[in-house]
């Protein structure tokens, strides 16, 4: 192979005391050199060397340089690093707050309908309820538990204006019932006296009258002020088919154009109750039967009253069923329950209000309703 030229460049450089590598071929390395002791005299030497180990010293080269390369750029490798690191910290930081400020709205939330619901509460007004959450835990137990209480609260605050109410009632009614009891007996006694006095029939009838009327009036004085002092029940052991069959027959004495039947009443069956009161009971509710027979012009020659007993689980009912029309369309079921409604002309309005006092009273339940053509009353009480 032709050996390269030696250009004037690289003499030039020779000259100035430098060691030139002249060779631009991968196969060999050549060297130039100027000879000091011997004028515009150069030695130039040469050998050839294995390509590949040219190619691996070039390599190396490339890798040593690209390795500085990236020595130099680690620096800015770390701050890029350092500012992403950052970056997403902030990110993370701010979904959490997002995040937390979302739950904390959820919790919060109810938290100050809570509050406000219960102020409005503490004003008087008993009608609000705090809105319901969709979640099934301890809040939405909180807040139904809560809208539970205020109800009931309602409800209790109605109970007690209307216990309030009818303490006041009964108050007027036994001041009334003592003003008016007091002078019937001597009005009483002066119309006998008038009657056996009188000669004359028709005047006979007139005195007549003034006793029955003034027996009325007793009879309805004599169930307010009862009603007023109903004392608590004294139980004992009684048997109430007993106690129901001779008040049937009683008034079926005197109601003969109706017909009375009777289911179970033979049974000997015990009951726990207050003798004397459980009579009124059934009394007013046979009462109301026979009333509403006689005031209903249908079924006036028709008359159906029919009392059963039974027993049902741990319970005795006594079951008053009439052919009487049924309950006044007008009134609400539980309102003709209460002390003075009345749709008689000389009723009191008492008479299903001591049923029920009553029933109560021997840890018992009350039931008046509508049946075909007429109304049943229901007694429930407990078996001893
Ligand atoms: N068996 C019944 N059939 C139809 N209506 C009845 C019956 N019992 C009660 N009622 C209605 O309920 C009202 C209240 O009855 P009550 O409390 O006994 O008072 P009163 O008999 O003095 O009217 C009655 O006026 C009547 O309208
Ligand atoms: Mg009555």
């Amino acid at each position: 192979t032709t050996p390269d030229l030696i250009t004037d460049f690289e003499l030039f450089e020779a000259d100035r005391g430098e060691i030139i590598l002249t060779s631009k071929r991968k196969d060999r390395v050549r060297a130039l050199v100027k000879l000091k002791e011997v004028q515009n005299t150069y030695l130039s030497i040469g050998r050839f060397i294995d390509p590949q180990l040219v190619n691996q010293i070039d390599s190396i080269k490339e890798q040593s340089r690209a390795y500085k390369n990236l020595y130099e750029k680690r620096k800015q490798i770390e701050a890029n690093f350092y500012i992403v690191f950052i970056l997403m910290s902030l990110l993370i930081l701010l979904i959490s707050i997002l995040v937390g400020l979302l739950f904390a709205d959820n919790f919060i939330n109810p938290i100050t309908n809570l509050i406000k619901t219960s102020n409005k509460i503490k004003s008087g007004n008993l009608s609000v309820r705090v809105p319901q959450i969709s979640s099934k835990d301890e809040m939405s137990l909180l807040i139904k538990t809560f809208n539970e209480m205020t109800k009931m609260l309602k409800i209790q605050k109605s109970e007690l204006k209307k216990q309030e109410r009818n303490a006041a009632w009964l108050d007027i009614a036994k001041r009334i019932a003592h003003e008016i009891k007091n002078p019937l007996t001597p009005i009483q006694l002066s119309a006998e006296y008038l009657k056996n006095k009188l000669k004359n029939k028709k005047d006979k009838i007139y005195a007549n009258t003034i006793i029955k009327k003034v027996d009325v009036i007793e009879s309805m004085v004599n169930e307010f002020s009862n009603f007023a002092k109903l004392p608590k029940p004294k139980f004992s052991i009684i048997k109430l088919n007993k106690l129901c069959y001779d008040l049937v027959l009683f008034y079926k004495k005197s109601n003969n154009k109706i017909t009375f039947t009777t289911k179970n009443l033979n049974k000997d069956l015990y009951a726990k109750i207050d003798e004397l009161q459980f009579s009124m009971v059934i009394s007013n509710l046979i009462k109301n039967s026979i009333e509403s027979i006689t005031e209903n012009k249908n079924v006036r020659f028709n008359g159906k009253i029919d009392l059963s007993i039974y027993l049902k689980k741990s319970n005795i009912y006594v079951k008053i069923n009439d052919n009487g029309g049924g309950l006044p369309r007008n009134y609400q079921k539980n309102k003709i329950l209460e002390p003075y409604v009345t749709t008689k002309k000389s009723g009191t309005g008492l008479g299903l209000a001591i049923v029920q006092k009553i029933v109560h009273e021997h840890n018992g339940k009350f039931y008046i309703d509508n049946i075909k053509n007429g109304t049943s009353a229901l007694i429930e009480i407990p078996k001893t």
